[in-house]
């Protein structure tokens, strides 16, 4: 059964996924996290593409985290490799040159949230709420939740959210730099940020990401020699100048990837 149903939107320039996760609340099995890695695959094989935005089917959850039924009939080597398998596939989305953008439609908890953790953008609707609620199941986050929350919003802040597992409304969320964005119809607002999203040039956009993603795990300086090999990316593009003919003609530019 498909646990992903993909939309394609603007000639191919936007993809929208939504989990689909049946009576589970979206929550991700072994098969979901298996398909989201071979959709992440092919999505880098498709020039046209340039954001993605992820959401969950109905209104209650984004993402209930891991399939918690299929947990309990688990081994313990079998959680190993799912949580290696998941962070491979979280890590594939921050390293893709696409850009993803998360439509949190309701709650996002565990691994839901720690998906969202991984895209480049967060909308959230205003009345969802999201959580890392592992330490309650008397486990931790094992999908990067514990690295890229505190990156995302500071250390101290991460520790309350993390040990206490206590779930987040919007207007926190948003205020903590959790999300982007909060708006009702968050499917819409989350296809409105890919569109501006979709209007730069997309070998720079794959260039921006790599640089700020990368160049965060770095020594400054290191982080700088990063940034410049990441503009060197553009220099020879013909998008870099069709983007200055169209400054000079006064008119929108269109770009090709190339
Ligand atoms: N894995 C498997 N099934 C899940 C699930 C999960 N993570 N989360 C919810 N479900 C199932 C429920 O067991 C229930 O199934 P049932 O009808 O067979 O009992 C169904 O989805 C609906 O759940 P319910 O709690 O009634 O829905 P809700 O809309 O009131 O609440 C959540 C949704 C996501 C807030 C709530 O289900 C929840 O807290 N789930 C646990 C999330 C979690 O802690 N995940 C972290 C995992 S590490």
């Amino acid at each position: 059964m498909a646990e992903f149903r993909v939309e394609s939107h603007h000639d191919g320039a936007i993809e929208v996924w939504t989990i689909d996760g049946g009576e589970r609340r979206n929550a991700i099995s072994r098969a979901m996290r298996a398909e989201l890695e071979h959709l992440i695959e092919e999505a880098g094989k498709k020039p046209a593409l340039r954001a993605v935005v992820i959401t969950g089917a109905g209104d209650r959850a984004f993402c209930a985290g891991a399939d918690l039924k299929e947990r309990s009939t688990m081994s313990e080597e079998e959680v190993r490799t799912f949580l290696l398998d998941l962070r491979r596939t979280f890590r594939a989305l921050e390293l893709s040159d696409k850009i993803f953008v998360a439509a949190i439609n309701g709650a996002a908890f565990g691994g839901g949230l720690e998906l969202a953790l991984a895209c480049d953008l967060r909308v959230m609707s205003p009345g969802a709420k999201v959580a890392l609620t592992e330490t309650r199941l008397a486990i931790i986050p094992g999908g990067g939740g514990t690295q890229r929350l505190p990156r995302l919003v500071g250390m101290a802040v991460a520790k309350d959210l993390i040990l206490t597992g206590r779930p987040v409304e919007a207007d926190e969320a948003l205020r903590i730099g959790l999300v982007h964005r909060v708006s009702e119809g968050v499917v819409s607002a989350a296809i409105a940020l890919a569109e501006e999203v979709a209007a730069g040039g997309p070998i720079a956009l794959a260039a921006a990401k790599a640089a700020i993603q990368q160049g965060m795990e770095l020594p400054l300086d290191e982080a700088l020699e990063l940034e410049y090999r990441q503009y060197e990316r553009t220099l020879h593009t013909q998008d870099r100048l069709e983007g200055l003919a169209a400054f000079r003609e006064k008119r929108k530019p269109v770009y090709r990837g190339v």
